[in-house]
């Protein structure tokens, strides 16, 4: 079976080769563009495709894979909202993912977002490395003690919460369906969430229903000063309505691992560019705001579960097993 795996950085090879030879049946071929209507031809003779999170798998790719005989598309990632799987199924492609590689990854970062700018460390690296010894504007607050609101209490919204328990933290949750495991956890409805935490971290899957659940309304029903984390889709946070909420001073900081707009930025090296979308700058001018890009997942120990989970995919579909668990329909 042979598969073209799209978007590679130096990290995808590293933790795909490092494994490939327990797969013999599987032939590998990498390229550094991603997939488009116009390079999805590159495809034809392929088993398969592999693509990733920003990856374009649109109608119109699916289109020229299908064309291209390719049956299956492996998506090396837990969301899909960037694959139009009516499609997929429409051209007779198969869609697999990685449900849950390593949630301690992202939920790991999620804290480490919610830490950085309670207490100003993107600040202070900076300013005593420019011999600023001064604590101005460095003042952040205890989390000890303090409510956090967990949105989407899955996989990774789970370990955020146990990480927050970890803390001394209040933990409440909001989520149609109640995680059993999380006996700690007192799960409210959303607009009491909203009112109670201090930290807010969302942790829900992009979905019609969650799209642009962060707007002017649901800001007006958070207390001032909270702390927001967003480790999971852009847009579910209406970024303009995100800005006039910081410009009116009701939260204490920021930290957006994802954020609309993001898809041309996300893991490439831009420092020549004059970027097209205002958004990310318009972020990045306030002092209390920190931005990573996509950056959860990236852990040596999701990376490895990434690739075993990809190539097991590629087998099952390889052996008639079409219908596992980590099918998406
Ligand atoms: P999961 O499927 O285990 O959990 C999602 C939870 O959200 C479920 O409990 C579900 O019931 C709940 N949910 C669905 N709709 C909701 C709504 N309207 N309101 C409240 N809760 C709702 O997913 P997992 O593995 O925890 O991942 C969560 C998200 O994290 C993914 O959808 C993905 O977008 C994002 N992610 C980000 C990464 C990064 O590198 N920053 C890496 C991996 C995932």
């Amino acid at each position: 079976m042979n598969i073209l795996f799209y978007d590679t950085k130096k990290y995808d090879v590293d933790s795909f080769d490092a494994i490939k030879d327990q797969y013999p049946e599987l032939t590998i071929d990498y390229v550094k563009t991603d997939l488009s209507p116009r390079t999805a031809r590159l495809a034809k003779g392929y088993d398969a495709v592999c693509a990733f999170v920003s990856s374009d798998v649109s109608a119109p790719v699916l289109n020229v894979l299908g064309e291209a005989g390719v049956g299956l598309v492996l998506m090396r990632c837990a969301g899909f909202n960037n694959v139009d799987l009516a499609a997929a199924d429409s051209n007779g492609i198969v869609v697999m993912r990685v449900p849950g590689y390593s949630p301690e990854a992202v939920a790991e970062h999620a804290m480490a977002l919610a830490m950085a700018v309670n207490r100003r460390l993107h600040k202070s690296y900076i300013k005593v490395r420019e011999n600023n010894f001064s604590l101005v504007g460095l003042t952040g607050m205890n989390f000890y003690g303090k409510t956090a609101g967990i949105v989407g209490t899955g996989k990774i919204g789970a370990a955020m919460a146990r990480i927050c328990r970890g803390f001394g933290m209040n933990v409440i949750a909001y989520d149609m369906y109640r995680n059993p495991d999380l006996d700690f956890v007192t799960y409210v409805e959303l607009p009491e969430l909203l009112g109670s935490s201090d930290l807010i971290s969302l942790h829900c899957p992009l979905t019609d229903e969650t799209y642009h659940m962060i707007n002017e309304k649901t800001i007006s029903c958070m207390k001032d000063h909270v702390i927001l984390v967003n480790t999971s889709r852009g847009a579910l946070i209406k970024t303009d309505d995100l800005i006039a909420g910081i410009r009116s001073r009701k939260f204490f900081g920021i930290g957006l691992d994802v954020y609309e707009e993001e898809t041309p930025n996300v893991f490439e090296n831009r420092e020549d560019d004059i970027l097209e979308s205002s958004v990310t700058a318009r972020l990045l001018s306030f002092p209390n705001v920190i931005v990573t890009s996509h950056q959860g997942f990236l852990t040596e120990e999701a990376l490895e579960a990434i690739s075993r989970t990809t190539l097991d995919n590629a087998m099952d579909y390889e052996n008639g097993n079409i219908d596992n668990a980590n099918r998406v329909k």
